[in-house]
C-alpha cells in the first residue's frame, strides 16, 4: 500500500493549502506554557541526569502508575504499573504485536474500513487480513464469528470514534466481541487513541474490562498531549509481560525517558481530568462549526455521521461513484481530504475521511465551500 498518511501530511503543509485530511490536533491547544515549567522541573530537579539516562524498558513507573490508576477509575478494568509498556506513540504497538503473535500467512481480523497505519505496521508481518463489515454499531458479528473459527491471530478494533469513520460500538457491541474473542486465542487489540475525547464523555465500556485475559488495550497522549512527544503505551494481560518487556528490548531498549518524564511531571502538576474537558468542549465547537458548515455547502446528494468526539467524520458520496475524483478536484482548488478507499481490506470506493480537528474557523468555511463547489459538479449536473 502507497504510503499515503505520511504523503498528504506533505501536501497539507504546502502554502495556501487548506486541509481536512490527516488526524493531527490543533495546534493552539497545545498547552506550551505547561509543558515548558514541566521540562523545567525535569531538567532543573534532581532527577535531572535519570530524565537523560537509560531507563527501564517497560517506561518511567511513576507514569505507568499513573496509567493504570487511569485504567481502573476510568476505563473500568484492574491494572498494575507491570501491566503497562511505554511505547514510542501507540503507532509502535502494532509492530510489537506483529513481531510477538503474526506469522506470514496467519489470518488476521480487522475492520473494514480500518486505520490505516495498524494495517500498513501489521503488514510488515505478512498476515492475511479477514476485513470485518462495520455497521454504525460496530464489527458484524457473523463476519467475526467466522475470522475467529479461522484461527485469526489478532483482532485489531477501535471501537472509539474511529479512524477513519468517526463511529463507536454500541455496548451490545463491546459485548458480543468479548464474547466471541473471550478464551478464543485470538488476542484482541483495543485501541483507544480517541476515547479521551469524547464530547459527552467515553462511548462505552472498553471491552478490555470485560475480556481482560484476552486483551491488549493500547492508549496514546498523541491526541490529547502532545503527538510529537511519541509517548504511548500498551496495557497487557499479566501472562504477556515477559513476552513484552523482551520484545521492546528488543526492538529499542525502551522508548525515550525524557519526553515521559515531562508527560509524567505535567500529569502531577495540572488537572487532568480538567484540561481534558476543555479540550473536549474546543472540539466539540469544531465539530459543530463544521457540520454547520457541511449542511450549509454540500449538497444533498452526500451523505455523512455526527460523531459525539473524535476527530472524523466519514462522508460518501452517491453509491456507484468514485470519490478518488472528488479527492482530485478539491485538491485541485486547494483543499486537501483523505480518500476511504486505503483505509478498506475491499470496497469503500464512495467514501471520503474528513478531519474536524486541524482546521480553524476560517479553513473550515473556505473548505467546505471548495468541498461543495466539487460535490456539486460531480454528483449534481
Ligand atoms: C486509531 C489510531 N491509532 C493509533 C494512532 C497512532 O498514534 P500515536 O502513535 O501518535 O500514538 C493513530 C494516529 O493517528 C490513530 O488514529
Amino acid at each position: 500500500m502507497p504510503s499515503y498518511i505520511m504523503k498528504l501530511v506533505e501536501v497539507a503543509e504546502r502554502p495556501g493549502m487548506i486541509s481536512f485530511a490527516t488526524g493531527l490536533p490543533d495546534n493552539s491547544y497545545f498547552d506550551t506554557v505547561a509543558l515548558m515549567d514541566s521540562t523545567e522541573r525535569v531538567l532543573g530537579g534532581e532527577g535531572a541526569s535519570s530524565a537523560l539516562q537509560y531507563g527501564a524498558t517497560a517506561g518511567y513507573r511513576p507514569l505507568r502508575e499513573k496509567i493504570a490508576e487511569r485504567c481502573r477509575y476510568e476505563l473500568g478494568f484492574d491494572a498494575s504499573a507491570d501491566d503497562v509498556f511505554m511505547t514510542n506513540g501507540s503507532q509502535e504497538c502494532f509492530d510489537q504485536l506483529g513481531r510477538m503473535f503474526l506469522n506470514r500467512g496467519d489470518a488476521m481480523a480487522v475492520e473494514n474500513p480500518g486505520y490505516l497505519g495498524a494495517l500498513q505496521s501489521f503488514s510488515s508481518y505478512g498476515p492475511i487480513f479477514r476485513g470485518i463489515g462495520m455497521s454504525d454499531d460496530g464489527p458484524e458479528e457473523d463476519a467475526l464469528s467466522a475470522a475467529v473459527g479461522e484461527g485469526a491471530k489478532l483482532f485489531y478494533s477501535i471501537p472509539n470514534f474511529q479512524n477513519p469513520s468517526g463511529r463507536s460500538y454500541s455496548n451490545s457491541a463491546r459485548i458480543t466481541v468479548s464474547k466471541i474473542i473471550s478464551g478464543s486465542g485470538c488476542l484482541l487489540v483495543e485501541d483507544d487513541a480517541y476515547g479521551e475525547l469524547g464530547f459527552g464523555g467515553r462511548p462505552g465500556r472498553t471491552i478490555k474490562s470485560m475480556a481482560p485475559e484476552d486483551t491488549v488495550l493500547l492508549g496514546s497522549f498523541s491526541k490529547t498531549i502532545s503527538p510529537g512527544m511519541r509517548v504511548g503505551w500498551m496495557v497487557v494481560p499479566e501472562w504477556m509481560r515477559e513476552t513484552a518487556n523482551r520484545s521492546i528490548e528488543a526492538a529499542s531498549l525502551q522508548s525515550g525517558s525524557f519526553a515521559q518524564r515531562i508527560i509524567d511531571d505535567f500529569l502531577s502538576n495540572n488537572d487532568y481530568n480538567k484540561y481534558l474537558s476543555s479540550l473536549r468542549r474546543g472540539y466539540a465547537e469544531k465539530k459543530k462549526a463544521f457540520t454547520d458548515a457541511m449542511e450549509e455547502h454540500l449538497p444533498e446528494a452526500m451523505e455523512w455521521n455526527d460523531p459525539a468526539g473524535g476527530m472524523f467524520i466519514w462522508l460518501r458520496s452517491p453509491e456507484g461513484t468514485d470519490a478518488m475524483k472528488l479527492f482530485e478536484l478539491a485538491l485541485s482548488k486547494g483543499l486537501v481530504t483523505m480518500p476511504g478507499r486505503p483505509f478498506h481490506i475491499s470496497g469503500g470506493d464512495n467514501t471520503i475521511r474528513l478531519n474536524f480537528a486541524t482546521p480553524d474557523g476560517d479553513e473550515i468555511v473556505k473548505g467546505m465551500k471548495i468541498l461543495g463547489d466539487a460535490c456539486r459538479s460531480l454528483y449534481c449536473p
